[in-house]
């Protein structure tokens, strides 16, 4: 999976257990990022619906939430991995872009990622394997990048795993249906549904995606946009419709308590931690009109770029980071048995210590 600010890794169990305890058949994913939490629940059983509104996430999802493993065509995968990476480099805006004008890549993936993306683009376009296969060129060039985990900024001595040969891997689907919307959160939210379960993890803070991930957003879109800064970012970052109402401190939080009222679902899990713009009992209070609350704290390390702390473009450390943990929140909200049954699956599962919020 690429590295991903806010990715769920640790809390993907616990969140399935609570799916599992009230034997969710429908559920949503209504920020799904790297999809982690969409496949868990596919892999529980249930028919997933994951939402977002970056286009990498799109694919990732239409690989591993929407396709179903028992009609793709396995052996024409594997072939179509196999003639892909057998492509000679072709340097192209790829190369130019990220590994020449900027330094995310090494020319030698850089040339690569060109020649199998321009070949995704003709000969797969509109197939079932299309995101399939850029699925696996997205994760095969996030394990070769040279970036601390976002895209704001490359590392200064390219990063040792940069060295490495591009390659190309067959993702692991799974088996059922599943579906994809690429869109608003807060537009989609009343349209989707009804599901059984629905899961929240919004952005927290200021720092977008968009920007953060640009190069995914490029090597999808694959439209060679104009650029700016060291890093390279798209021009339409400056754009309003890139923005999201939940990197907006003013904006956020009836945002999110619109969202909140909108989701057509029995029992509802939101995440979220104690660096955001909303304080948990404002959350509480905006879960407590979907039914009873409970609240499950898990201890968490925080993102890389705080364990490695603050530097100048010259790469001196320039600034103290306050502190290298974090609370992660599940709030659980719903009808109160449903709650009570989830929120102790998730407690077994997660080990977590009941916050008593509020
Ligand atoms: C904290 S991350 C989700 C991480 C995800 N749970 C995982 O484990 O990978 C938040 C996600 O919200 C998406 N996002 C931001 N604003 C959005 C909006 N208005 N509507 C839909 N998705 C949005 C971002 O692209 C990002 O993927």
């Amino acid at each position: 999976m690429i590295k991903y600010l806010g990715s769920k890794r640790r809390l993907v169990p616990v969140i399935g257990a609570m799916a599992a305890s009230v034997g969710a058949r429908r559920a949503l994913d209504l920020f799904t990022g790297t999809t982690r939490v969409a496949q868990e629940l596919k892999r529980a059983g249930a028919v997933v619906t994951a939402v977002d509104s970056a286009r990498y996430s799109e694919v990732l999802a239409r690989c591993y939430v929407e396709s179903d493993a028992r009609t793709i065509d396995r052996t024409a995968l594997v072939d179509a991995l196999r003639d892909l990476a057998a492509r000679p480099g072709r340097p192209g805006y790829f190369t130019e872009t990220f590994c020449q004008r900027s330094r995310f890549f090494q020319p030698h993936n850089g040339e690569r990622i060109d020649a199998i993306r321009d070949a995704i683009e003709d000969d797969f376009g509109g197939s079932s394997l299309q995101p399939v296969l850029l699925t696996s060129l997205l994760q095969a060039a996030d394990r070769v990048d040279s970036t601390t985990g976002v895209q704001m900024a490359y590392v200064k001595q390219w990063a040792p795993r940069s060295y490495n040969q591009l390659e190309l891997r067959e993702p692991p689907l799974l088996e059922g249906p599943g579906h994809t919307h690429r869109g608003d959160a807060c537009e989609l939210a009343p349209i989707l549904g009804p599901f059984d379960f629905a899961y929240l993890d919004p952005p927290y803070n200021q720092h977008r995606y968009f920007t953060n991930y640009h190069i995914w957003e490029t090597l999808v879109a694959w439209d060679a946009p104009p650029h700016y800064g060291v890093a390279c970012k798209r021009v339409d970052a400056r754009d309003g419709s890139t923005r999201s109402a939940f990197n907006r401190r003013r904006e956020m939080p009836e945002a999110l308590a619109q969202v909140l009222r909108d989701v057509r679902a029995d029992l509802l899990v939101l995440s979220y931690n104690d660096e955001s713009w909303v304080i948990l009992d404002e959350l509480h209070a905006m879960c407590a009109e979907r039914g009873l609350v409970e609240v499950l704290a898990f201890d968490s390390k925080r993102y890389v770029g705080a364990q490695i702390g603050i530097h100048n473009p010259s790469g001196a450390r320039v600034g103290t980071v306050s502190r290298l943990r974090n609370v992660e929140y599940l709030l659980v909200c719903g009808e109160a048995s449903a709650v009570r049954r989830a929120a102790t699956a998730g407690r077994e599962v997660g080990g977590a210590e009941l916050v008593s919020a509020v």
